[in-house]
């Protein structure tokens, strides 16, 4: 039976010579690290020209942030380039999120990362900001590795539970943000930051700021987005019957013998093990809203594309979002039940993202095929 290799989750990063289950341990969601030298010599993945244009991109996120005279402007892309044009008299900073959908080398920055599963894994986002530029004293819900590539950044950080921002902006800056340790990152330096913790990070130069940011659903958001799911998926039986009813005094009266009628069928809503991961593959495979797949221009027919494959092997398109469980892939917000071979095989390419031609094996030719003309995956371009 073929053997799905042994995934290597060492960090291709350096974690300021702890191990990954220290950092896990001792780290994770708990304090602070400042890493001097992460990946030495980073370069940066773009130029501020390169990232300024994908922010005209519709299909790219992005956010300009300027400050005048202490007044705080956000303005949402997709921009043009006379958007730029008047920021030279006041502070400013360009945030583009999922940098890891345009370019391979962020998706291959993202892998350095493996050491945290990929279910944790929310995007690249690229920050550039002139000298004196940021976005203010804030938190964020989620952790995030700030990585320094072009340029320096002053980084203040505080462990303080003061979160009352400033009323009426529209972002959310904090009102009384008291600094307790700083830093000048440079390149390749990288702060990792839990939920929570107080920073402000202030350009120093022409500076750019890789953020690899993690993904933490409230409470709310999953039982909302599990309820949609039970909505899709739930079959209940049975209409509502009253073959004693009684004439009432006020006909408007909505009845007890209603409601308990009532609350006994909704006690038919009930889930199982495999609803909840059903469910969660689904919802976090599920591409973020503003992304969609197109099929190939010219679409292969299946035994050519196969051919292909066996020759160059194959990488999923950089948009697709892939997690894996029990016997199923999960690939952007769709479910597929795999055979035991397929799965090792499939989980595979989930964790690498891309599959060599000697990876390959009959069982899961009608997948991939199918994957491939949906846009979630291509041949591998850069073999012959
Ligand atoms: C930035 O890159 O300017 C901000 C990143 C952050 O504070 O999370
Ligand atoms: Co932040």
């Amino acid at each position: 039976m073929k053997q799905a290799s042994k995934p290597d989750i060492t960090p291709i990063i350096s974690l300021g010579g702890l191990t990954p289950e220290v950092f896990l341990r001792d780290y994770w969601q708990k304090k602070p690290l400042l890493i001097r030298g992460a990946i030495p010599d980073f370069q940066g993945l773009l130029t501020p020209e390169a990232l300024q244009k994908l922010s005209y991109q519709d299909d790219a996120e992005s956010r300009l942030v300027t400050r005048k005279d202490g007044h705080w402007k956000l303005k949402h892309g997709p921009f043009a380039p006379r958007d730029f044009s008047k920021l030279h008299q006041q502070n400013w900073s360009l945030l583009v999120q999922d940098i890891n959908h345009f370019l391979p080398s962020a998706r291959n920055l993202l892998s350095r990362f493996r050491f945290i599963p990929h279910a944790r894994l929310d995007d690249l986002m690229v920050s550039f900001a002139p000298e004196g530029g940021g976005i203010g004293p804030h938190f964020d819900s989620y952790d995030v590795f700030l990585l320094q590539g072009l340029g320096s950044r002053r980084w203040q950080i505080s462990a303080q539970r003061d979160d009352e921002f400033i009323p009426n902006l529209p972002l959310r800056i904090l009102k009384n943000f008291k600094p307790e340790q700083e830093w000048i990152l440079n390149a390749g330096d990288m702060l990792y930051l839990p939920p929570h913790y107080a920073h402000n990070g202030i350009a120093l130069d022409d500076c750019m700021t890789y953020s690899i940011g993690f993904r933490a659903p409230s409470h709310q958001e999953l039982i909302t987005q599990f309820l949609v799911y039970l909505q899709d998926n739930l079959k209940a039986d049975g209409r509502y019957t009253d073959p004693d009813l009684k004439a009432q005094i006020h006909p408007a009266e909505i009845s007890s013998e209603m409601h308990e009628q009532v609350n006994t069928i909704l006690k038919k809503i009930s889930w199982n093990q495999q609803n909840i991961e059903d469910f969660l593959g689904c919802y976090l495979s599920e591409p973020k809203p503003h992304v969609f797949f197109d099929q190939p221009d010219e679409l292969l027919d299946s035994a050519t594309f196969l051919h292909k494959s066996e020759e160059s092997g194959i990488e999923l398109n950089l948009k697709t979002r892939i997690l894996a469980s029990t016997g199923k892939i999960f690939i952007n917000g769709e479910i597929c039940k795999v055979d035991p071979i397929a799965y090792l095989e499939l989980i595979n390419l989930a964790n690498n993202y891309e599959l060599a031609p000697s990876d390959l094996s009959s069982h899961t030719r009608n997948i991939l095929y199918k994957w491939y003309a949906s846009g979630y995956l291509t041949l591998k371009k850069n073999s012959s």
